[in-house]
C-alpha cells in the first residue's frame, strides 16, 4: 500500500466499482433518515432531504440516495469521476464538487452525511477540523454514517487517520450512537491481501442539542 495519500490510485479503484451493489451502510442510513422524516412534521414540498457524501467515488451510493428522494451533494478529490458524476446530475438531483477533504470547504446543512471508506485517507492533522465541520453540518435529527479504519489495520502507519478504540470513543463524545460495529479480519483489498480493522458507525447529534423533541 502506498505510504502517501497522493500516491494511492483512487481513479483505478473507482473505475473498478462499476456494477457493485450499493453499500449496506448507505442503504441503512438512508432508511433511518427516511423513517425519521416520516415521523417528523417537515412535510413542505420544497423542504427536500439533503444528503452529503464525502469521498463519493463512482457515485453508486449517491445514485441510491438520489433515487431515494434526497438532494445529494457529493465531494471527492478524484477528477476521473467528474464526467460520470456530471452524467448522473443530468437526470438526478446530484451536485458534485471536486475537492480535497483535507482543506476546509463549506459543507451544506444535511439530514444525512455519508462517507464510505474515505475519511481515514484524510491526514491526521486535518481530520479534527473535518470531523468538526461534518458535525456542524448535521441538521436537527441529522444522521452521520461513516466507516473508519482502526489502528490494527494493515494500512495503519501510512498517511491517514487510523483510530484506536479510545480515539474513536473520543470522536463520539456528545453524539448519540445508533450503531457501532468494530470488525477485524484477514481478507482482500483492491491492492491485494490485507488485514482489515474497521469501525462502522451510524450516529447523530442528540435531539436536545438540536433543539427538537
Ligand atoms: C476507497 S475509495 C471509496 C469510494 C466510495 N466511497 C466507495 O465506497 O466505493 C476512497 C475515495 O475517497 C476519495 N478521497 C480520498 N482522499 C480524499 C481527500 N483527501 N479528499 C477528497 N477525496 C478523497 C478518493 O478519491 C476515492 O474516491
Amino acid at each position: 500500500m502506498q505510504e502517501r495519500s497522493a500516491d494511492r490510485d483512487f481513479a483505478a479503484y473507482n473505475e473498478a466499482q462499476e456494477g457493485r451493489p450499493v453499500r449496506p451502510l448507505a442503504v441503512r442510513a438512508a432508511q433511518l433518515v427516511l423513517e425519521e422524516r416520516g415521523r417528523s412534521l417537515r412535510t413542505t414540498p420544497d423542504d427536500r432531504l439533503v444528503a452529503v457524501e464525502l469521498g463519493s467515488g463512482a457515485g453508486i451510493e449517491a445514485r441510491h440516495l438520489a433515487d431515494s428522494g434526497f438532494r445529494v451533494h457529493t465531494f471527492d478529490a478524484d477528477v476521473s469521476v467528474e464526467a460520470g458524476m456530471a452524467g448522473m446530475a443530468r437526470t438526478l438531483d446530484i451536485i458534485h464538487t471536486t475537492t480535497d477533504l483535507a482543506v476546509p470547504f463549506p459543507i451544506p446543512p444535511a439530514d444525512l452525511v455519508l462517507s464510505c471508506a474515505t475519511l481515514s485517507f484524510v491526514p491526521r492533522a486535518a481530520f479534527p477540523q473535518l470531523w468538526g465541520a461534518v458535525r456542524s453540518a448535521l441538521r436537527p435529527h441529522g444522521v452521520l454514517a461513516v466507516d473508519l479504519f482502526g489502528d490494527r489495520d494493515d494500512w495503519a502507519g501510512t498517511e491517514g487517520t487510523f483510530l484506536t478504540r479510545a480515539d474513536l470513543e473520543e470522536l463520539l463524545t456528545g453524539l448519540e450512537v445508533l450503531a457501532l460495529d468494530e470488525e477485524e479480519h484477514d481478507g482482500r483489498s483492491f491492492a491485494g491481501p490485507k488485514h482489515w480493522h474497521t469501525y462502522q458507525l451510524i450516529v447523530r447529534e442528540p435531539r436536545h442539542i438540536a433543539g427538537t423533541v
